[in-house]
């Protein structure tokens, strides 16, 4: 007597991916041999037909299927959209351009089978982990430290957090899924730091393959994203006056860092380095309490929670900082003027710190 197979349904977000959707669909025919499987493709509708691609699949494989979103971008809305559609008890989210490895999804699947894990990561960053594409060593050193201080804020015992490959019981996600963020590529820290109680996590490693066919929308998205945000958003009117509340909250918090400064070199024993240091603190800690009362005033955080949220929002203006540093950097060695490297820098951080915030720190969707 053998027991029914698993069900478990995969989602698979795509722009452009029409070349690789087929050989995913093949390669996880193979590996899910056995189980009750299918994928589930979500299409914003790309430009180079990958809905049509799919739709021809799915003619013949009934095990592939289709939503195609029109008029709207965004992969973590789209992971969302593919996971709330399934009503398999499992699901599987991974990238559709053959980067994640397959192979690792049947012990994924299996541990949520089995009871031993609410979610199951694939990971870069766990024995048998690796990645082929090699980061310089800043850039990996900033990735790392921004992976580490998330791990910290989220109280998580995953180390790839901004891993796009993980397996879930769907019960557990369909019960937070209104209070998910839809936009940006963070789903999985966002699911991490949504459940509660917290998600027994484990991890296991693979090897993030290069990409074969088709281009990442990640950098371009990445840049795109924060400048869009502003430039494309603020056209229409549709800029979150919150963030313009932030940017502005945090401009007065450049005046006062430059008062603190200020006074602390009156005192002679004090090296300038100190003095820098302490008036990071003060103008951080003033963000802080002009934010909770001003900008989240309808989250405002009080008592032991006001305590907790700012050592949060310390940690989370130390990644804007690297992020900050990282992108200006990297912008400059590409030859770029120093102001506009500078200005980007300025701008990755300042989204950085308000995105986060709101999702940490206060708490807020919008
Ligand atoms: N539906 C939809 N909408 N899909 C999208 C969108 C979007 O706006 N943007 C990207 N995708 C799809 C891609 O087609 C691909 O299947 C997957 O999402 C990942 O996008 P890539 O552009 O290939 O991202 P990456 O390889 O640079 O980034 C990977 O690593 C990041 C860091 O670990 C992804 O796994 C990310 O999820 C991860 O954060
Ligand atoms: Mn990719």
């Amino acid at each position: 007597m053998s027991s029914p197979p698993i069900r478990v349904s995969i989602v698979a977000p795509t722009f452009n991916e029409a070349h690789n959707v087929g050989e995913l669909a093949r390669r996880l025919g193979v590996v899910l041999d056995g189980m009750d499987w299918e994928v589930i493709f979500v299409d914003d509708n790309s430009p180079d037909g990958t809905a049509e691609t799919v739709k021809a699949l799915a003619a013949i494989n009934p095990r592939v299927r289709c939503i195609r979103r029109v008029n709207r971008r965004g992969l973590s809305g789209a992971c969302i959209e593919g996971i709330l559609s399934s009503s398999a008890p499992i699901v599987a989210v991974m990238d559709a351009d053959l980067q994640h490895d397959e192979a690792i999804l049947p012990e994924m699947i299996g541990r949520i089978a089995r009871g031993e894990s609410d979610i199951v990561v694939g990971s870069r960053l766990v024995e048998g982990g690796s990645s082929e594409d090699g980061f310089t060593p800043a850039r990996a050193f900033a990735s790392n430290f921004a992976i580490r201080m998330a791990g910290l804020l989220v109280g998580s015992a995953v180390s790839d957090l901004t891993s796009g490959f993980f397996a879930i019981r769907r019960d557990l996600f369909e019960a937070m899924a209104p209070r998910l963020t839809t936009s940006g590529f963070k789903i999985l820290l966002d699911v991490l730091a949504t459940a509660s109680p917290p998600l027994r996590a484990s991890e296991v490693g693979y090897r993030f393959r290069s990409r074969l066919a088709g281009a990442s929308k990640f950098d371009a998205r990445a840049m795109s994203d924060f400048f869009g945000l502003l430039v494309h958003k603020a056209t229409r009117g549709l800029v979150p006056p919150r963030f313009i509340l932030f940017v502005l909250v945090g401009g007065s918090g450049v005046f006062v860092h430059l008062v603190a400064l200020r006074f602390a070199m009156g005192f002679e024993h004090l090296s300038f380095g100190w003095s820098q240091g302490i008036a990071t603190m003060v103008a951080m800690t003033w963000n802080f309490i002009v934010n909770n009362v001003l900008t989240y005033s309808d989250a405002k955080l009080r008592g032991w929670r006001a305590l907790t949220g700012l050592l949060q929002f310390y940690a989370v203006c130390g990644i804007g900082a690297v992020a900050n540093v990282g992108i200006a950097k990297w912008l400059f060695e590409m030859d770029n003027a120093w102001w506009l490297a500078a200005m980007a820098g300025i701008l990755m951080g300042s989204v950085w710190n308000y995105a986060m915030s709101s999702l940490l720190v206060w708490r807020r969707a919008d």
